[in-house]
């Protein structure tokens, strides 16, 4: 993963993106009513923004409509050029703690404790129980190792990448392998977990390389396969502004009230947000948002 330095455009917060939002509304209006729906713009403007519903404004932005669909709307053997370029990324990134971590492996430890931590508040009496995690987008099983398993009877983890989920099983996670109850090898735009099994389900890293669409599909999927009182934990980079796309491994690291949008519609409630402490400055804010 490549944990990207800069931020996107403006200086200021969100509201300043309401006068542009205005004006693709008056903009695009004017299509409608002098050309009817059957303009390429109006057609490029609409698909793109099913898939980044959330996010395609702030985009747009920066990045010209066309370079924009390119990345989210064509399809490479089959395969949206945004999945297809990570696919392509990871299959180059080695399953070690270091391709975990992209360029930043020092603050691993710092992660796995605050996430410890924050995982603490959503379990025990009364709250999510410690029979089984899923932990998706898990890689190696960096946070399996030192968050979850500690914690749960049984983990599941799924990842896309078979190499990562091999090496996690044979070597990685050692004796502890043995409860790991299943191994999934799927895109999680395309996976369903069984239902009413997870006490918590964790995300690290991965949501931002969904759509806005995948994931808000995903998370109302995931919140059928929560048991009582199971939580879902989102823990990723955010933007300080908008969105920024990062075309090296194909994601999208989006504002938290934008992300925050996406949860709202997948139909879930937000029960806590915390912000990692002690990353260096050049990292982009990480976030934990905790939901059921
Ligand atoms: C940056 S690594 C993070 C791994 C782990 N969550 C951690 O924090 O150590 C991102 C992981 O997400 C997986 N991934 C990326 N896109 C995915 C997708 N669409 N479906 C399933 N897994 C995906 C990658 O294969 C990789 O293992």
């Amino acid at each position: 993963m490549e944990i990207p330095h800069g931020d996107i455009i403006g200086s200021s917060p969100n509201f300043e993106y309401k006068g542009a939002h205005q004006a693709f509304l008056d903009r695009w209006k004017e299509t409608d009513d002098t050309m009817g729906r059957h303009s390429m713009s109006f057609h490029l403007h609409h698909t793109v923004g099913s898939d980044f519903f959330a996010s395609y404004l702030y985009l747009l932005e920066k990045i010209p409509l066309v370079k924009f669909f390119s990345v989210t709307c064509e399809y490479i053997k089959g395969e949206k050029q945004f999945y297809y370029r990570a696919q392509q990324y990871y299959d180059n990134v080695p399953a070690t703690e270091e391709g975990m971590m992209g360029d930043f492996l020092e603050v691993s430890n710092v992660d796995l404790e605050a996430s410890c931590q924050f995982l603490k508040r959503f379990v025990g009496p009364g709250k999510a129980g410690t029979h089984c995690a899923l932990d998706c987008g898990s890689g190696i099983g960096r946070v399996t190792k030192g968050v979850l398993l500690p914690i749960f009877k049984k983990m599941e983890m799924v990842d896309m990448k078979e190499h990562f989920l091999l090496h996690a099983h044979e070597v990685y996670l050692g004796d502890d392998a043995d409860r790991i109850e299943t191994y999934y090898c799927y895109n999680l735009q395309e996976f369903t977990p069984p239902k009413n099994k997870y006490d918590v389900i964790w995300m690290q890293w991965v949501a931002c390389h969904l759509t806005d669409k995948d994931l808000m599909n995903f998370l109302v999927r995931c919140k059928k396969s929560l048991c009582l009182n199971g939580t879902i934990i989102i823990k990723d980079n955010m933007a300080r502004q908008g969105c920024t796309l990062d075309h090296i491994d194909s994601s999208i690291s989006r504002h938290l009230d934008i992300m925050k949008n996406i949860i709202y519609k997948a139909g879930l409630e937000i029960l806590a947000v915390e912000r990692q402490k002690d990353f260096p400055e050049v990292i982009m804010p990480v976030w934990m948002i905790a939901m059921k």
